[in-house]
């Protein structure tokens, strides 16, 4: 039988399917600027059904408890995280930009019964994580993409070397520099390319 949580999952997955639209329109208004994020802010925009499977698998194999998230959007890989922590004590600590989506991803963590592990901060991950001090042992990088590399180097003193890092749409132009800097400290990380090329998942050496 479902739990909750694949249920609320599932729906979310589901209604997500639409996001073609969603994201055409947000396009459409951008036609004489760049994309910005609240050209996307009824967009879910949501990682796969297999990669909330690898983070999940990663997080409780790994028994990763303090686990920071950049781009909640309306929940849906915050829901994969924060079960993974339900059994060990520990907890997400998530950023959402856009008020209104962070507000509905409150709502769906609700539903899936997970809020007393997660907590969601909102707006610009630069500001909202900035006096975050607790060593990370997931981070999990999804929000804009040129941020890729500035939200990674204001975190890098709280990594260690059990620290994972997930982050995904690797194939995207914006998170370029990212990957190249952190292929560039080979002494300090190892990377691998997960989830059919999509993801990269970086080791901090020991
Ligand atoms: C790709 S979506 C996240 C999808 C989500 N991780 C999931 O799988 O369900 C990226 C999200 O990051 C948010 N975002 C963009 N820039 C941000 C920033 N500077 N700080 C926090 N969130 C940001 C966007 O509003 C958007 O909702």
């Amino acid at each position: 039988m479902k739990s909750t949580i694949d249920k609320v999952l599932s729906a979310l997955h589901k209604d997500a399917q639409k996001d073609y639209m969603r994201i055409g329109r947000g396009v459409v208004s951008s036609i004489f600027r760049p994309l910005q994020p609240s050209d996307f802010k009824n967009a879910y925009l949501p990682i796969s059904e297999n990669q909330g499977v690898t983070i999940r698998d990663l997080v409780q194999k790994h028994q990763c408890k303090t686990v920071v998230e950049f781009g909640t959007s309306f929940g849906i890989s915050t829901i994969y995280l924060a079960d993974a922590v339900r059994e060990n004590g520990g907890k997400v600590i998530t950023t959402e930009l856009i008020e209104s989506k962070a507000i509905q991803a409150k709502r769906n963590i609700e539903k899936a019964g997970l809020e007393q592990h997660v907590e969601v901060r909102v707006g610009d991950a630069m500001e909202t994580l900035k006096d975050f001090k607790e060593p990370i042992d997931f981070l999990f990088l999804d929000g804009w993409k040129d941020l890729y590399l500035p939200l990674f180097k204001m975190l890098e003193p709280l990594l260690y070397e059990a620290t994972l890092i997930y982050a995904d749409n690797m194939d995207m132009e914006g998170t370029q520099q990212y990957g190249a800097y952190v292929r560039s400290q080979s002494q300090r990380y190892t990377s691998s390319m997960l989830d059919g090329g999509k993801a990269m998942l970086t080791k901090v050496a020991a």
